[in-house]
């Protein structure tokens, strides 16, 4: 058998370590792996498939990043393609996949990526593509698993940054606003927010109040600590529009998310009189080595995935339902992206224990 692994979407510390252990579980058993790059470019003649060896995954999986590359600009059945003008059209290009991968002799793919990667790789196993998932995000948002690979890395990234940050705001007063990623999820800002003893953690699924930040720091002053650390998701909605959450963007292109530490810290000086200062942790977040308990997760993943290959679970991803790797199947994991439950026993302890979430 040959089989084909690709990685698609951000990239997350530990898709090595997954490339790593599907290809050598899948040597193991006498197939042929051939590595797609960046997402399905490689299969659309926009980049190369390469064959995966065992000297070719020798000591990566401890490495940050994907030897395979990656894109979130790659879906096949809208793929952007210039014209002469220089506008952009999007085509589908989902048939030129199935073409390719039947010349190339590929059997089954297994594909790495995060909702939109799997969403992706459900419409081609539609068409008759023969595809497992491996859930992969830093932001821990695909569902039907307790977690994916990605997250206690860029979760131990930012709770470097806020002990670094607890210090330098002491010996100043000020506050400290630390921005993580998060776009829709706030499982980095919440998880990093507790384990690094936060002030105020703001995130998308608690609509927060700038008056409410504010009473809170105020509120930490007046009892004498007069510095405070404000943890914010990238995309934490300010109820009342009064912080802006739109970054900087390039000419032409869709403003952005991002840049929300810089809004929030000006607006929090302006009303509290205090100092305050902004960090974007940003792709820190997303590099670097994967901490050992997502290098084992993605490793265990690596070697799930060859199995529902070799079990023919089509359709299927890798997940972890604690203590054991199960399948479940694609389509029900992307029904509904994971968010925080604000009622779940995290958020309920940060509230016991201090942590103010801007919303009273
Ligand atoms: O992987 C998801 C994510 O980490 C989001 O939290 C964040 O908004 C996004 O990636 C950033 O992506 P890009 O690399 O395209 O800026």
């Amino acid at each position: 058998m040959r089989i084909a692994i690709s990685t698609g979407g951000g990239d997350a510390p530990g898709l090595n370590a997954v490339i790593r252990a599907a290809t050598l579980s899948a040597l193991e058993r006498g197939w042929s792996v051939m590595g797609i790059k960046r997402g399905y470019a490689g299969l659309l003649g926009e980049d190369e498939v390469i064959p995966l060896t065992r000297e070719s995954v020798r000591g990566i999986g401890h490495l940050g990043g994907t030897i395979l590359r990656t894109t979130n600009r790659g879906n096949p059945f809208s793929f952007p393609v210039q014209q002469a003008d220089g506008s952009w059209r999007e085509i589908d290009r989902s048939d030129e996949i199935l073409e390719n991968a039947r010349n190339l002799g590929i059997e089954a793919l297994i594909s790495i990526g995060g909702d939109g990667s799997l969403a992706i790789a459900q419409r081609l196993v539609d068409k008759g593509m023969r595809i497992v998932g491996v859930p992969k995000t830093i932001d821990n948002d695909v569902a039907g698993t307790v977690t994916t690979f990605g997250f206690d890395t860029a979760v131990a990234t930012a709770i470097e940054a806020i002990d670094k940050l607890q210090t330098t705001a002491e010996s100043h007063d000020r506050v400290l606003v630390l921005e993580v990623m998060g776009r829709e999820a706030g499982f980095i800002a919440l998880h990093s927010g507790v384990a690094g003893s936060a002030d105020v953690v703001l995130i998308p699924e608690i609509a927060w109040k700038l008056e409410h930040v504010c009473e809170a720091v105020m509120e930490r002053d007046r009892r004498g600590r007069k510095f405070a650390i404000v943890v914010v998701a990238e995309g934490a909605k300010d109820e009342g529009g009064h912080v802006s959450l739109i970054g900087d963007s390039l000419p032409g292109q869709a403003p952005r998310i991002g840049g929300v530490a810089h809004n929030l810290a000006k607006a929090i000086q302006a009303k509290t009189g205090k100092e305050c200062r902004a960090m974007v942790l940003g792709h820190l977040q997303r590099g670097g080595m994967p901490t050992g308990y997502d290098r084992l997760l993605a490793t265990r993943f690596g070697g799930a995935a060859a199995q529902a290959v070799a079990d023919g679970k089509w359709g299927h991803m890798v997940a972890l339902q604690t203590p054991h790797i199960v399948t479940v199947p694609i389509r029900e994991a992307i029904r509904e992206p994971r968010r925080v439950d604000p009622s779940h026993d995290i958020v309920q302890t940060a509230r016991r224990t201090g942590i103010s979430f801007g919303d009273r």
